[in-house]
């Protein structure tokens, strides 16, 4: 297992689209393993293909951190099936290091993916399960959580990534 670089925004591999994942084969599960593994170390509960450099429609995570096996997924080619309810809270990302802001999501999410055999399965994930769920397939499809906000909290944030490109901190 490997620890991977993440990529932080504006990298355009976060920006892009992600391929559909077609082969499920042993490429694919050592991706997913050092993706948890990138994810633990960094830390965080969630973590996407392209934030690792790799444009494919897959992520993996775990809202518990690493304490309960079976909050351990990896969700590939995920597609949202339902939504229901609204939250307002507090959201981070990986490729936006130190930067925290609320993010209207829904409350409740059911995810469709396949596992790294290929099998389909299903999560019906409320609370930081569905923010998680919710944030993760976006990054799948190119959309980072700034694009989830008002334009004027977007520019702030734009502005604040300059200023510490500028000083060598980004
Ligand atoms: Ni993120």
């Amino acid at each position: 297992m490997a620890v991977m670089e993440i990529r932080h925004y504006p990298d355009p591999v976060l920006l892009t689209l992600g391929d559909a994942v077609t082969e499920f084969d042993d490429k694919l599960k050592k991706l997913v393993s050092d993706m948890f593994e990138t994810m633990y170390a960094a830390p965080g509960v969630g973590l996407a293909a392209p934030q690792v450099g790799v444009s494919k429609r897959l992520f993996v995570m775990d809202c518990s951190g690493g304490k309960d096996p079976e909050q351990r997924i990896a969700m590939i080619n995920p597609e949202v099936l339902r939504v229901e309810g609204e939250q307002n809270g507090e959201e981070g990302c990986l490729s936006f290091p130190g930067i925290f802001f609320p993010v209207e999501r829904e409350f409740r999410a059911v995810v469709r993916a396949h596992d790294v055999d290929g099998n389909l399965f299903e999560v019906d994930g409320m609370e930081l399960t569905a923010r998680c769920m919710l944030h993760e397939t976006d990054h799948c499809d190119g959309i980072v959580f700034i694009d989830k906000t008002t334009t004027l909290k977007r520019e702030m944030v734009k502005r604040k990534i300059k200023k510490l490109q500028k000083a060598g901190q980004w």
